[in-house]
């Protein structure tokens, strides 16, 4: 077992998907289920960290033994995240943040008679929060990020990474291959970690847990 390795750090984690709202009663979503996120965060209490998970709409139940902060859109994670990685040692961000929001959320509920038989929606950009910490990380902590990508090809999922791991200048990349029956929702994973120079770490297959505990191991190298 990995008994109390963690003991003593403070572990920021981030899971599910962020909703964007379009009215009051309808969103644009993603099908991030939260289950690697809980289990990362599960998986790090019980090697004794103290975790805190931000939770966007999980889809299984939440984890003993941590503190949970619930959020729903992008905008109001970055702002969980940023206040309290003042305070992490680690920061994994394991959440499927959504890239754009609707540029205005209607006040009431879209009509069709309003709107007519084609409905255009304008989208903004939101924030990077992981490039965000990283840029104002403090000194000797470790920013993990994950990268989802549906290439079902090693070599370009690879090249993708060492991208996205540049372009966040995160400590760590998580990379791992999702598609329609695979990686979200599902209660296996197979994910590869690439480390700052994109050089590979780690290489895991097995249950969420399993695949945490891999990826937690990452901090004692
Ligand atoms: O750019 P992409 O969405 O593929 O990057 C994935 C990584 O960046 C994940 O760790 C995700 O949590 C994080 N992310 C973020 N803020 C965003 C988009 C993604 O922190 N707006």
């Amino acid at each position: 077992g990995h008994r109390q390795d963690l003991a003593g750090l403070h572990v920021l984690i981030s899971a599910g998907g962020t909703r964007e709202p379009l009215d009051p009663v309808r969103f644009l979503g993603n099908r991030s289920s939260g289950k690697q996120g809980v289990a990362l965060a599960e998986a790090a209490a019980r090697r004794g960290a103290s975790v805190t998970l931000v939770a966007a709409h999980l889809e299984v139940s939440e984890p003993v033994g941590v503190q949970l902060v619930s959020v729903s859109t992008a905008l109001e994670m970055e702002r969980s995240i940023r206040s309290l990685a003042a305070t992490a040692d680690v920061v994994i961000m394991a959440a499927a943040v959504a890239d754009y929001r609707p540029s205005t959320v209607q006040p009431g509920k879209i009509k069709k008679d309003d709107v007519g038989d084609t409905l255009t929606l304008e989208l903004v950009k939101n924030p990077d929060i992981l490039a965000g910490l990283t840029a104002v990380r403090r000194p000797g902590q470790v920013i993990i990020g994950f990268a989802a990508e549906t290439e079902s090809d090693q070599a370009a999922l690879l090249a993708l990474g060492r991208t996205k791991l540049a372009r966040k200048g995160c400590d760590f990349l998580v990379v791992n291959r999702v598609g329609w029956s695979q990686g979200f929702a599902t209660d296996g994973n197979a994910i590869t970690v690439l480390d700052r120079s994109g050089a590979i770490v780690t290489e895991a297959s097995g249950t969420k847990m399993s695949v945490a505990n891999s990826i937690l191991d990452v901090l004692g190298s």
